[in-house]
């Protein structure tokens, strides 16, 4: 089994470790930085539970390895927002009551705060917000709420509320936010 040093910066932290060539970045997360609130559930791609920011795109953990990472940014939901504060789209979540077992939720949150994030946002209907959306899986919610609370993200963030956490950028490393929208 062969192995490489990788130095990953995550939510903005240089972090280096030996890592299998095989290792998914999903499971270097969780099980070697134990940054839990990065999901994993249909382990192809398809349910969206794993996303994270990788230099600036939402990806999903599940499909890249490790040593992919090597290099480059990740931003998981712990650093969404910095140490105390939430991202306007996990206040909107909460707001919105967009989730019930919270499961999907931080995979939610980090293609939402891309999504806001983009000009125009503030512009979405019902269904562009349901069709960019699409990536991610919740099996609680019918969704209704959930494209609410995406809807009322972007409208915050276009408003200015929880200016600076809506950027592309990470915040400080070690952010946990509080309540069941930080994905714990
Ligand atoms: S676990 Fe990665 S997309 Fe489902
Ligand atoms: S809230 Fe349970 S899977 Fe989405």
């Amino acid at each position: 089994m062969s192995e490489h040093r990788v130095t990953v910066t995550v939510n903005g932290r240089a972090v280096a470790r030996t890592v299998a060539a095989q290792r998914l970045l999903r499971d270097f997360l969780r099980d070697e930085l134990g940054l839990t609130g990065t999901k994993g559930a249909c382990e192809d791609g398809m349910c969206g539970s794993c996303s994270v920011r990788l230099d600036g795109s939402v990806v999903k953990s599940c499909l890249l390895l490790a040593v992919e990472a090597d290099g480059q940014a990740v931003t998981t939901i712990e650093g969404l927002a910095p140490d105390g504060g939430l991202h306007p789209v996990q206040q909107a979540l909460i707001d919105n009551f967009g989730f019930q077992c919270g499961f999907c939720t931080p995979g939610f949150a980090m293609t939402m705060a891309s999504l806001v994030a983009e000009p125009g946002a503030a512009d979405l209907d019902a269904e562009a917000a349901r069709e960019a959306l699409v990536g991610n899986i919740c099996r609680c919610t019918g969704y209704v709420r959930i494209v609410a609370a995406l809807l009322d993200a972007a409208r915050r963030v276009r408003d200015g509320e929880g200016r600076g956490q809506a950027a592309s950028g990470p915040a400080p490393a070690s952010g946990r936010a509080p309540g069941r929208a930080d994905g714990r």
